[in-house]
């Protein structure tokens, strides 16, 4: 069972985030230096001995799409000139790669907006040993673009759906698509083997919750991993709280309903996701993300670089380091690998959601990078 440390009576209990950091506020110089040892290591690593692999880059801020618990409409977007270029991005995957990041996944606001989404992928395939990944809204994706990131070096890809009722598109992603071009793209994906394929869907009470069932169906059909992450306050619109909130056991127990789970083995201390198979022995799989209830932050692997070339090592911490003035000041990679050991060992301990003293991100998902 997961998710098992809070109730959701706890939940419900929990207070409503604040407003977080202003802009001004953030730190954006440099990080306190990490000890020698650490520096010399040339490894990312934080002071409590978290060791930093998986970097999420984010390449654009931009969205098509205005997700309930993400974006609002009227939401405004970093000048152009302030979000990376594409040689910047190419350059940082290689300087985090000699830093020990074994996996970089492109990320947004929506990657497949930007223009030269395969000279990146490239780039960074071509440059490094990294494995490269996508999260992806899958609005904008088909058969062509897919095979296009395929053949510039792309691995794994992750799409975000949370309905697949066309009804209620408009409700959710308050943008032009529909669920159907989603899951042909998902369908594309998976027939031109890109491996592995995953669905990630945020359930919102009174919204779609009653659709966990039909998306673990998704999950046998196409033989995929469909996995279901907690609503987090890191929402433009700061509507998150427990009137909106699904706790992960409640999904869990939601999929159980219709198909009896078997857990499926940890590869690394390091994965958000507890995976389950399906009992009766039916292809694909549920994947249940805890961020609220059961927080992973002691095993977090992770560090993000915002699009805007912001170091974040904490998805919800304040601290934010600016690699983007080095990037443009003629700083060799030394420097530049300075810079991120250093904001790799302020790594935050983790999130303190539900805690009286929790303040929400000024960003929102879109803009960190997810
Ligand atoms: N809570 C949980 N997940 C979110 N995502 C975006 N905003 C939130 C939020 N507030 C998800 C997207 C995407 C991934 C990057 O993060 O659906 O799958
Ligand atoms: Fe766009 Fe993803 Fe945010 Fe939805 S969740 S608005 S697709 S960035």
């Amino acid at each position: 069972m997961i998710a098992s440390d809070r109730s959701r009576s706890q939940v419900r209990s929990l207070s409503l985030p604040q407003w977080g950091a202003r802009d001004d506020e953030r730190s954006r110089a440099a990080p306190p230096p990490a000890p020698q040892a650490a520096q010399d290591a040339r490894r990312l690593v934080d002071a409590r001995g978290r060791v930093i692999e998986d970097l999420r880059l984010g390449v654009t801020d931009r969205c098509n799409l205005r997700c309930a618990y993400c974006l609002e409409p009227g939401a405004r977007f970093l000048p152009r000139e302030r979000l990376l270029t594409v040689e910047e991005l190419v350059r940082l995957a290689c300087v985090v790669e000699s830093l020990g990041v074994r996996r970089v996944r492109l990320t947004g606001g929506e990657p497949t907006l930007h223009p030269k989404l395969p000279v990146i992928i490239r780039g960074i395939a071509d440059r490094t040993d990294v494995e490269v990944s996508l999260i992806t809204n899958g609005t904008l994706a088909d058969e062509r673009s897919l095979k296009r990131w395929r053949d510039a070096g792309l691995g794994r890809i992750t799409f975000s759906l949370d309905t697949l009722r066309k009804d209620r598109w408009s409700s959710i992603a308050r943008a032009p698509g529909s669920p159907r071009r989603v899951v042909e793209a998902i369908r594309s994906a998976c027939a031109i083997g890109l491996q592995p394929v995953k669905v990630n869907a945020v359930l919102l009470r009174g919204v779609n919750d009653d659709e966990a069932t039909d998306l673990a169906d998704l999950a046998r059909e196409l033989d995929i991993e469909v996995r279901f992450i907690e609503y987090m306050p890191l929402d433009f619109g700061r509507g998150w709280g427990p009137d909106r909130f699904v706790p992960a056991r409640e999904t869990m127990a939601l999929v159980e309903g219709r198909h009896r789970l078997v857990a499926c083995e940890r590869h690394r201390a390091s994965e958000v996701a507890r995976t389950y198979a399906f009992a009766d022995g039916a292809r694909g799989r549920v994947g249940f993300i805890a961020s609220v209830t059961s927080p992973f932050c002691g095993a977090c692997s992770r560090l993000r670089i915002t699009a805007d070339g912001m170091i974040r090592p904490c998805l919800f911490g304040a601290a934010e380091w600016d690699v983007r003035d080095l990037l443009r000041s003629g700083a060799d990679d030394t420097l530049i690998a300075g810079r991120l050991l250093d904001a790799a060992w302020a790594k935050e301990p983790g999130h303190s959601i539900g805690a009286s003293g929790f303040r929400q991100p000024e960003r929102s998902m879109s803009a960190i990078g997810g």
